[in-house]
């Protein structure tokens, strides 16, 4: 086990993460000396934690308060007539908003051993967060469009500037996988994740909405149709189109990735074809996209090793959609042969697995990371020059477009944060030597909260 000064190093042992050196245990290259902010940062949680502390941080003010979370719904209606003064009113929310939620997820990066949080990667991402979270709590409230000008231009600087936040991550908890209990690991990844998304949901949310109000075509308090979008939510998200969208992208990412002459199997779906919810498009597709990718790459893999497979198709993969009083279930059936039997205790994970050094191998390839649609549409437009460095995308428009081949093994454990944030969930059932089923379930009335904690399943 990890030592600093004769004791365990745990996420809760704060006299120890003050003073330790680093365990000889550990690769130089890989944990580099804390720079001053972050060794004076933990000392001060050091001594929060062993009762010596007064409040004299301006993180504590911060962490004190609460977040305070929106639903579908709230975005939808309050984005849904749109004036000046509610455009403000938007702007100081998040004003507002951004700090606390990146307060509460540096002192969690503070919690973290000594040996983790001083990681090159995670050091990286520790010092993003603090300079983002000391950029927005120093703005003034917004008075005036002037001022939500000058504020969204901060937002937009902040959400490119974080595109590396997801690969640096990744690497930092690959590397720290065996330095601290890898479901304790998993948890804080989960959780970091998820307040990211939050935070760029409202940040993008309100970058919409004063586009559409900077928009000539704009009149205010103008009521959008059910056909629209408000801001960044689609009011009529139909659960047919999406995966129909999806299925070609990732067909043609198949043959991208396998050559012209594969063949790709089906996707048929049905079900009830005319399942629609609000919901914010590129989580969807981003979920749906991944859930299929790995169902038609398994599929091919299996087929190909088939004596006959020169003269029969592939088995199709069959989508079912069941539309409920309070959710819409997508269910994603193929018969690509399971998963192997060595992964399966890994399939959620982003810290272990036997997998993980490839995965580490290939995340040093791909420096900055757009989960969502959205991420790359704030990076455009600030300009194309900004995009010099290599983005990797995981969303469905781009799907075509990522390395081939790259397994980062983050698609699975991201595409369920996605579905948890929004009151949903993800779940697999593998049938060994036959294929898999995906659950995927969707709150259909947008009335829920979004999720910033995680399951009490994921928690236990
Ligand atoms: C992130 O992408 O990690 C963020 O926190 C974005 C936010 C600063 C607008």
């Amino acid at each position: 086990a990890l030592r600093c000064h004769g004791r365990r190093c745990r996420p809760s042992d704060y006299s120890a993460l003050a003073t330790c050196g680093l365990s000889n245990a550990i690769p130089r290259a890989t944990f580099t000396a804390p720079s001053p902010l972050v060794r004076t940062q933990l000392r001060t949680a050091a001594q929060a934690a062993n009762g010596t502390w007064r409040p004299v941080s301006v993180l504590d003010e911060w962490v004190a308060k609460e977040a305070r979370p929106i639903s579908l719904r709230q975005l939808m209606v309050f984005g849904r007539s749109l004036t000046e003064s509610r455009l403000i009113s938007s702007a100081n929310y998040v004003r507002t908003e951004l700090p606390v939620r990146i307060a509460h997820r540096i002192r969690d990066m503070q919690k973290l051993p000594y040996v983790v949080v001083t990681n090159r990667h995670i050091e990286e991402v520790y010092k993003l967060y603090y300079n983002a979270f000391d950029t927005f709590r120093k703005v003034k409230e917004i008075r005036t469009l002037e001022d939500n000008e000058k504020f969204c231009e901060i937002i937009s600087q902040n959400l490119k500037g974080h595109l590396t936040v997801i690969p640096k991550l990744a690497m930092g908890i690959l590397e720290c996988g065996g330095l601290m209990d890898p479901k304790e690991l998993d948890h804080f990844m989960n959780v970091i994740l998820r307040s990211r998304i939050s935070r760029r949901v409202i940040a993008e949310q309100h970058l919409s909405l004063t586009e559409t109000f900077n928009s000539p075509y704009f009149s205010p308090g103008a009521t959008l149709s059910e056909s629209d979008f408000i801001g960044e939510v689609f009011i009529k998200c139909s659960a047919k189109d999406v995966i129909s969208r999806c299925a070609k992208a990732v067909t043609q990412l198949a043959r991208t990735t396998n050559g012209p002459d594969v063949q790709v199997p089906e996707v048929r779906i049905d079900g009830h074809l005319n399942a629609s919810f609000p919901y914010i498009l590129s989580h969807l597709e981003y979920i749906v996209g991944e859930l299929l990718r790995n169902s038609v790459q398994a599929v091919i893999d299996r087929h190909q090793k088939q004596p006959d497979h020169a003269s029969s198709p592939p088995p199709p993969i069959e989508v079912t959609i069941c539309e409920a009083q309070e959710h819409v279930i997508i269910r994603i059936s193929d018969r690509g042969g399971g998963i192997p039997r060595d992964e399966l205790p890994y399939l959620w994970s982003f810290s272990k697995g036997p997998l993980s050094q490839k995965r580490l191998e290939n995340l040093g390839q791909v420096p900055r990371m757009a989960a969502t649609m959205q991420e790359l549409h704030v990076t455009d437009e600030l300009g194309r020059a900004d995009l010099k460095a290599p983005t990797y995308l995981g969303s469905l428009s781009t799907l075509t477009s990522r390395p081939p081949n790259l397994r980062l093994g983050m698609g699975l454990p991201l595409s369920r944060v996605y579905a948890e944030y929004w009151a949903g969930s993800l779940n697999l059932h593998s049938l060994e030597g036959y294929g898999v089923d995906a659950f995927l379930q969707i709150s259909r009335l947008g009335n829920k909260n979004e999720q910033l904690t995680t399951r009490a399943s994921m928690d236990a």
